[in-house]
């Protein structure tokens, strides 16, 4: 049987031979210049070369024999480990995975800019303005003590857009808020393109890097969870 890792009888009760795709793989970063020059080649070869590619190894080291945590999808283990608040041993490594993977698809090449469509008038609505978004956004990230995130989440149970701060590895999705765009404050992300210049490496995210497109299809992906407005089908 494919998914059995070790001899115990625990670990070989599954039936059938799928791995639900562990161990987990790295993804492929096509191009590694495609963010020059606002993020160099150096960082992502280091930054997801080797601290990306850390975070998969160690976490496939921890699911290697562990039975109760088979089977999960990368949301479900991510929200499974942080065990409401008393995170098992697997949470960072997953989280981190989690976070990296969201946070290289939160950029493109061209980026920056300002988002159009439902995105836009969103946070219009719930910012007042884009450009007020925007101060909240690198202010809140400057302000990031050690090492953190920077995110835009979609707060399912207010139904509005906000920008929240975490601590390390944590992420919103914990939380149940669905994450928009996030903004890595660890620094291995800015260090060698912008040494301790914090306010450049944001500044040069919202102007150049961040992806509005993904953000776009993710608020799209989002209203099927939440609803923002009046149900458009009435209900029998
Ligand atoms: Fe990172």
């Amino acid at each position: 049987m494919g998914s059995c890792f070790n001899n115990s009888s625990l670990a070989c009760s599954h039936l059938l031979a799928s791995d639900f795709s562990r161990p987990l793989k790295l993804p492929k970063i096509l191009h590694l210049d495609a963010l020059e020059p606002y993020m160099s080649q150096r960082t992502l070869e280091m930054h997801w070369g080797k601290h990306h590619r850390g975070y998969v190894d160690c976490l496939n080291k921890q699911l290697e024999n562990n039975n109760v945590l088979y089977g999960y999808t990368m949301d479900e283990l991510v929200k499974a480990t942080y065990n409401n608040g008393n995170p098992l041993p697997e949470f960072n490594n997953a989280a981190q995975v989690w976070n990296h993977d969201f946070f290289w698809e939160s950029m493109q090449p061209d980026g920056g800019k300002t988002p159009e469509g439902g995105v836009l008038q969103k946070i219009e609505k719930d910012f007042g303005s884009f450009a007020n978004f925007k101060e909240k956004f690198v202010n809140a990230a400057l302000s990031v003590f050690g090492s953190g995130w920077i995110w835009l989440v979609l707060k399912t149970k207010e139904k509005r857009l906000e920008v929240v701060k975490t601590s390390n590895a944590v992420t919103p999705l914990v939380w149940g808020d669905i994450p928009i765009i996030s903004l890595d404050m660890w620094e291995h992300a800015y260090y060698l393109d912008y040494k301790n210049d914090r306010g450049k490496y944001v500044n040069i995210f919202m102007n150049h890097l961040v992806s509005w497109n993904a953000a776009k299809a993710r608020m799209a992906r989002a209203e099927a969870f939440v609803n923002l407005g009046e149900p458009k089908i009435p209900v029998a």
